[in-house]
Formats: structure tokens, C-alpha cells, sequence
């Protein structure tokens, strides 16, 4: 059981906000499994555009953009650091700026296919748990547990809301909740691999459920693989 559970592989998918990379990381870390957080490559991605001046509905310069684009992570002190060609981009890869424009930059066909085949090649090995939005569907079509992670657009809003305003940002949650259901709509209508439930993950509604729970539950399928 001990040598199975180091290789196999995880996909953690759902909307933004629905707690994925927390309970992606805290799974990774009970189970002594690597996690990759796939949506800071492309948020990555999103950030040398913004310094570049890449115009975002370009496909052509973004994906020459992306071969420049080194995106590492490392572990420091417990905790995981995002870098873009050696520069350390943790914070700055989850600013407003950033975040406004992540989904259009996701949804070329083109930086899919590059983003997909490197998150294939570091998945290679197994011992993995992703979280993102096409892993159970596109990037790990066989992984050992799907589970799809689900909260109301309100709920997910007010959890976000929380988590700016103890990092003293500012910001209004009707205005949040507003972008929240826009992210949504562009996540699950783009043409490019769309958010959507792989037809053999568990959907898991974690609204009324705090993280202890869904940690549990979740351990819970990891036995039952
Ligand atoms: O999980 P996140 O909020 O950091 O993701 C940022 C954006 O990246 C999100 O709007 C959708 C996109 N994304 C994606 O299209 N595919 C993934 N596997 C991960 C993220």
C-alpha cells in the first residue's frame, strides 16, 4: 500500500476559489506527495505578458513568450515558491492585475498544449497531486482519484473576500462575487479544454464544509483507491 500510495496521482479540478490548492497542498503533505498548482503557470504566464507588453488575446506572441519562461517551484520553510526564470514571483503572480487576465491568457489553444505538456512531464513519475481546471479531463486522464471541487460563487466570494482583507487589500465582496461568476462563465464556456467534471471524478460540495472535512473526505477516497 505504502510504495502505491507514493506513486500515484491526484487531480484536484473546480471553479476558482473552491479551496483546491488548499486542500491539494495539505493532501500532498499527509501523503508525502509532490503538488503542483497549475494555475500559477499560467498565472506566471500572465505576469511576464503583463511586463512584456504582450497583448493578451495574442496566441502567437504569448506562446513565444512562454518558451522564454522558465517556471519552477521550490519548497522554502513549509512553503511553496513560484519562480519565473530564477526571479521568485509568489506574490506578485496573484495580484489583481494578474488575476483579471489569467483566463484570457488560459484559454489559447496553443499555451494549453505547451502548459499541459510540461505539467505531463513533471506528472511523469507519479507521486503527484495537481489542482487546476482540465487535469482529470486533459492532463491526467487516468489519474487514480478525480475529485471535482464545488462551492457557491457566494460562498467562494466570501472565503476570497476574507483571505484579502486579513492581508489588508481592500476590496468590496459584491464586487467580488460579481467577478467571480464573470471568471466562471469565461472558465467553463472557452473553446480550449473548458472547466468541466471528468465523467469519472467525484464531485465533492465543500460549501458547507470547513477544510478539516474536506481534508477527511478526501483521505477517505485516497483508502478507498
Ligand atoms: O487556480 P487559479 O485561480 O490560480 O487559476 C488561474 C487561472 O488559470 C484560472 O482563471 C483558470 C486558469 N487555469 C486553467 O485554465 N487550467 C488550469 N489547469 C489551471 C488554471
Amino acid at each position: 500500500m505504502e510504495a502505491y500510495i507514493e506513486k500515484i496521482s491526484i487531480a484536484i479540478d473546480g471553479p476558482a476559489s473552491a479551496g483546491k490548492s488548499t486542500i491539494a497542498k495539505k493532501i500532498a503533505e499527509a501523503l508525502h506527495l509532490i503538488y503542483l498548482d497549475t494555475g500559477a503557470m499560467y498565472r506566471s504566464l500572465t505576469f511576464a505578458a503583463l511586463n512584456n507588453q504582450t497583448p493578451f488575446d495574442n496566441e502567437k506572441a504569448l506562446v513565444s513568450l512562454l518558451a522564454t519562461c522558465t517556471i519552477a517551484f521550490k519548497m522554502e520553510n513549509g512553503v511553496q515558491k513560484v519562480s519565473l526564470n530564477d526571479e521568485d514571483v509568489t506574490q506578485q503572480i496573484r495580484s489583481m492585475d494578474v488575476t483579471n487576465h489569467v483566463s484570457e491568457v488560459s484559454s489559447h489553444v496553443a499555451v494549453r498544449k505547451e502548459m499541459v505538456r510540461r505539467q505531463q512531464e513533471i506528472a511523469e513519475a507519479g507521486g503527484i497531486v495537481m489542482d487546476g481546471r482540465d487535469i482529470g479531463t486533459v492532463v491526467l486522464p487516468h489519474a487514480d482519484l478525480k475529485v471535482f471541487l464545488v462551492a457557491s460563487a457566494e460562498e467562494r466570494a466570501s472565503r476570497r473576500y476574507q483571505e484579502l482583507t486579513a492581508n489588508g487589500v481592500e476590496v468590496s465582496l459584491e464586487q467580488l462575487t460579481e467577478d467571480m461568476k464573470a471568471r466562471d462563465h469565461y472558465d467553463t464556456h472557452r473553446t480550449a479544454s473548458p472547466l468541466k467534471k471528468a465523467e469519472d471524478a467525484i464531485e465533492l460540495n465543500t460549501t458547507h464544509m470547513n477544510i478539516e472535512e474536506v481534508i477527511n473526505e478526501m483521505l477517505s477516497l485516497v483508502d478507498k483507491i
